[in-house]
């Protein structure tokens, strides 16, 4: 059987709370019906006492008449206190009324001072307290006892009044405790019910959706803080992989329907040798740039799933940056562009992954002969800094507007849109950048003027 919550915690709120009424129950009625015998003995005790005080001669003889009156004074009958006067020389002297007529008794008994608990003949126990009074004038030398008592049930009746309380009270203590401790749990887990509800209706197409926040600040709060907030991650994870395919089938669209052009056109009709190389250089041009996007995204989406691993081997980064500004010597004399790199004496030495490296370089290469203008300069440099090593490349081509520098390191992103044909940019180069430098441990960042030039910077760290 399965229980909510609420009902578990009624179940052992409830078993818990009767543990504790029972512990604490028996505990004080055991107190209670042990004060209650003692304070019985107190009062024959001082009743006996105060008897004592009765005890008195009258012309030698003995007062019987005096202790009489003043004893019924103290109204003992109404309260079922019996009691009696004992002479060791003249034995019993008074016995009052109510005495138990089958409790049998001796002036030796109990020993002096002493309670104690006695049964009559019919098995009726009572309560008996002898006192021994004071030597009482002229007649020093007879010894007086006064003997008090009261039947046990007298206590017992109030014990038993008091159990029945208790064993009638327990049950409603208890159900009471029971239905507010599960309306309570039914209460305090209510927005658990409602965050359920919520996140039922959430679907993959329902994702902008939140669960209000309650207003008091305790753990359903904190819940429903973290699952809003996952909620926004999701959101905002499964926003970007949509946007990334749309973006990618966008990309590849291009070349293809310009390919299909191409080829249906060269199609139409018969036509000479020429005509179809033509057609042939223009399609590998097309398949070469859909290459590079589908490589480029490869890469994006197995860095994203995390199963891109670097392979970081001691890599002397003159070198490798010598070699690179090489092989875009050609790219840049063909525009008259002039690629000055001076490397610093002796190696730079970096733990990295050599083919990113590479990658890295030959997109930032690439876009600064792409962004200048013929005639425009480039320089790239390399140093140590600070224990570590920085890689910058300035070009004096166009810039970036202030308002795109922010989102050159996005997907797709490109500032002028429409020259994408003819640019053969796709807008994936720095996102890739970024990926790799940030998987080394760098930075990367570009500052830009319109018109002016831009100047990207890498820091990685030195060793
Ligand atoms: N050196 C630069 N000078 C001016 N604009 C730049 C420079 N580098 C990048 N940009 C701008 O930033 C955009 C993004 O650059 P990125 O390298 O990511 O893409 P791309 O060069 O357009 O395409 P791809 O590198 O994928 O072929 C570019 O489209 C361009 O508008
Ligand atoms: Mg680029």
């Amino acid at each position: 059987m399965k229980l909510t919550i609420s009902t578990r915690l009624t179940i052992w709120y409830s078993l818990l709370l009767m543990l504790a009424m029972l512990l604490f129950g028996v505990l004080s009625f055991m107190l209670i019906a042990n004060e209650l015998y003692n304070e019985q003995y107190n009062i024959l005790n001082e009743n006996a006492e105060e008897i004592s005080e009765f005890i008195r001669f009258r012309n030698d003889t003995l007062d019987v008449d005096y202790i009489v009156h003043e004893a019924g004074e103290l109204n003992l009958k109404q309260n079922g206190i019996f009691f009696e006067v004992w002479a060791d020389s003249l034995g019993r002297i008074f016995q009052s009324r109510n005495f138990p007529p089958f409790l049998i008794t001796s002036f030796s008994m109990p020993p002096e001072g002493s309670q104690r608990r006695v049964a009559d003949e019919t098995g009726t126990v009572f309560h008996i307290f002898t006192y021994t009074a004071g030597p009482v004038q002229p007649r020093e030398d007879i010894v007086f006892k006064v003997r008090v008592g009261q039947s046990v049930l007298y206590v017992q009746k109030l014990i038993e009044h008091i159990r029945v309380l208790l064993l009638m009270l327990a049950p409603l203590v208890l159900l009471l405790a029971g239905v507010g401790g599960w309306m309570l749990a039914r209460r305090s887990l209510r927005p658990v019910a409602e965050i359920t509800q919520a996140a039922r209706e959430m679907s993959l197409y329902h994702l902008d959706k939140r669960l209000p926040e309650p207003e008091q600040n305790d753990e359903i709060r904190q819940l429903v803080r973290t699952f809003n907030a996952m909620m926004e991650r999701i959101q905002t994870g499964v926003e970007r992989i949509q946007r990334f395919t749309a973006d990618a089938s966008h990309e590849l669209r291009t070349p293809l329907t310009i390919l299909r052009g191409e080829i249906e056109v060269a199609l139409r009709r018969q036509r000479q040798q020429k005509e179809y190389i033509e057609t042939l250089h223009s399609s590998l041009g097309e398949i070469r740039w859909m290459e590079k996007i589908v490589n480029d995204l490869l890469l994006l989406s197995h860095a994203d799933a995390g199963e891109l691993t670097l392979q970081k081997k001691p890599v002397d980064l003159a070198t490798l940056l010598r070699e690179c500004v090489r092989s875009h010597q050609r790219q840049a004399a063909e525009k008259n562009i002039t690629v000055h790199f001076q490397p610093p004496p002796g190696s730079i030495e970096c733990f990295v992954d050599a083919d990113r490296m590479r990658q890295v370089v030959a997109n930032l290469l690439d876009n600064a002969v792409k962004y200048t203008p013929a005639g425009g300069d480039i320089d790239v440099t390399l140093q140590r800094a600070n224990g570590r090593i920085e890689l910058a490349f300035s070009d004096t081509g166009i810039g970036i507007p202030e308002k795109d520098l922010p989102f050159v390191f996005d997907r797709f992103y490109r500032v002028d849109k429409s020259r994408r044909r003819e640019q053969h940019s796709s807008g994936l180069g720095l996102a890739i950048c970024k990926w790799i430098v940030e998987a080394h441990g760098g930075d990367i960042d570009i500052t830009s003027k319109e018109g002016v030039g831009t100047t990207v910077t890498i820091v990685l760290p030195g060793g």
